[in-house]
């Protein structure tokens, strides 16, 4: 299996088609947002006989921690491993790879997950534990997605504390 580190402008047609089919194995219920949140910065793909099996990137979003300035930081996005490959440490490896670009572009990330939150934590990021919020066209307002929410944090003086509010810009499809 080889890693492949690749910019969003550097993916051809054939590799969007193969990376939507994969999400589509992978996930129950995944939208064209999903699949638009997944451009726009870098992506980690495997690929085993020529084949994606597995797929994570990181996209520079505008978030704001507290009552701090609006920050960019990488937000992750699509992660998945084939079905019939899960659980031999594919995923892990690809999450390894992003997070070393991630580092080399951004001091924190973030990202939201349902189910895999085991699996990040053992990638070393956290919960965030204050309440989330989504920055729209009427105003900042609470939107209860705090539960899924995680953080990398490269740098930890820039988000001392995971107890504050942490809002996003708004986009279509899901916020966070
Ligand atoms: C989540 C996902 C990407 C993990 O990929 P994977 O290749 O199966 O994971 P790995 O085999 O590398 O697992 C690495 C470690 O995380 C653990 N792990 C994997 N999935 C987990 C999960 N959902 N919850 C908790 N821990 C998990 C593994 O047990 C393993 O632990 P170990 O190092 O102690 O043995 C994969 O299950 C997947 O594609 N799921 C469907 C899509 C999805 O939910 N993506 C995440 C959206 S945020």
């Amino acid at each position: 299996m080889d890693l492949h580190r690749l910019e969003s402008a550097d993916l051809d047609g054939g590799t969007r088609t193969a990376l939507r089919a994969l999400w589509d194995r992978a996930f129950d219920d995944f939208t064209d947002d999903d699949a638009d949140h997944a451009y726009g910065g870098v992506h980690v793909l495997a690929r085993d006989g020529g084949q994606v099996v597995a797929h994570a990137s990181a996209v520079p979003r505008r978030l704001r921690f507290g009552t701090g300035p609006w920050r960019t930081v990488g937000y992750v996005e699509a992660v998945a491993t084939d079905p019939p490959l899960q659980g031999r440490g594919v995923g892990r490896r690809v999450m390894v790879a992003l997070q070393e670009e991630i580092a080399a572009r951004w001091p924190v990330a973030m990202l939201s997950t349902g189910s895999a939150t085991g699996f990040y934590e053992r990638l070393g990021w956290e919960r965030w534990r204050g309440t989330s919020f989504t920055a729209t066209t009427e105003g900042v307002v609470p939107d209860g997605e705090e539960e899924g929410l995680m953080v990398l944090r490269l740098d930890a003086s820039v988000v001392p504390d995971l107890t504050v509010d942490v809002t996003c810009e708004d986009r279509p499809g899901d916020a966070w």
